[in-house]
């Protein structure tokens, strides 16, 4: 079964209680949310504050997806505001496996993201420790961005390690993703899709999580 997580990044952020519930009403499993500092990626969105508010809006696990330098400074606020999953960057990580080890003392599912330059083998001494690995298609920042190709390889040989752990690992994959590119990335292993542009900027939000699910269904069936 795929989890569907909208990104909340391309949505009307005038209308946030709106729009969270429209995806819900297209049977959204999760809510992304990307957290970014204008230092590890040059942009800026949302932080504890605003997940707080919208927590009283919904029962949906809150995906939060840290693009920021030094997140262990901040962990304890993300997950008092509401965060089910943490999920930090290997590339703004020193100490991963504290940082990973902190999120779990906290009672949230950790994560560990690949930015599209960072080699799936860097993982190796990490992954049986973290609950959700995200491979991110497009370099993070921006939505509507176009799917990096490579990104295909990277969930295939994600998806490899994982299932050598034995493991119950969710592998994830933000950026680009839409009615073109699913049926790749879900035939590839991925199991859990963010999708910001596609989502919220269709016409009917609530029809277009529910196409994301059905060509995701699509394409489980034609994995042998
Ligand atoms: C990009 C973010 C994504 C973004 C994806 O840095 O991490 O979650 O919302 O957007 P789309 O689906 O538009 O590529
Ligand atoms: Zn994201």
């Amino acid at each position: 079964m795929v989890t569907i997580a909208p990104s909340l990044l391309s949505s009307d952020f005038s209308d946030l209680r709106g729009q969270i519930a429209l995806a819900e009403q297209g049977g959204a499993d999760w809510i992304h949310l990307d957290v970014m500092d204008g230092h590890f990626v040059p942009n800026m969105t949302i932080g504890p504050p605003v997940i707080r508010s919208l927590r009283k809006l919904t029962r949906l696990p809150f995906d939060t997806h840290l693009m920021i330098d030094n997140p262990d400074q901040f962990l304890e606020d993300f997950r008092s505001a509401g965060a089910d999953i943490i999920t930090v960057h290997i590339e703004a990580c020193t100490h991963l496996h504290r940082t990973i080890h902190r999120i779990k003392e906290l009672g949230a599912r950790a994560g560990v993201s690949l930015n599209p330059a960072t080699p799936v083998h860097l993982l190796t001494d990490i992954i049986a420790d973290v609950d959700l690995v995200l491979i991110m298609s497009v370099n993070p920042g921006f939505g509507a961005q176009t799917f990096i190709p490579r990104s295909l390889e990277k969930i295939r040989e994600a998806a490899r390690m994982i299932r050598e752990t034995g493991a119950d690992i969710r592998l994830e994959v933000d950026g680009g993703v839409d009615a073109h590119t699913t049926g790749r990335i879900v035939a590839a292993g991925a199991d859990v899709l963010v999708a910001g542009n596609y989502i919220f900027t269709s016409t009917d939000i609530p029809a277009a999580v529910r196409s994301l699910r059905a060509l995701a269904g699509q394409s489980v069936a034609a994995t042998p």
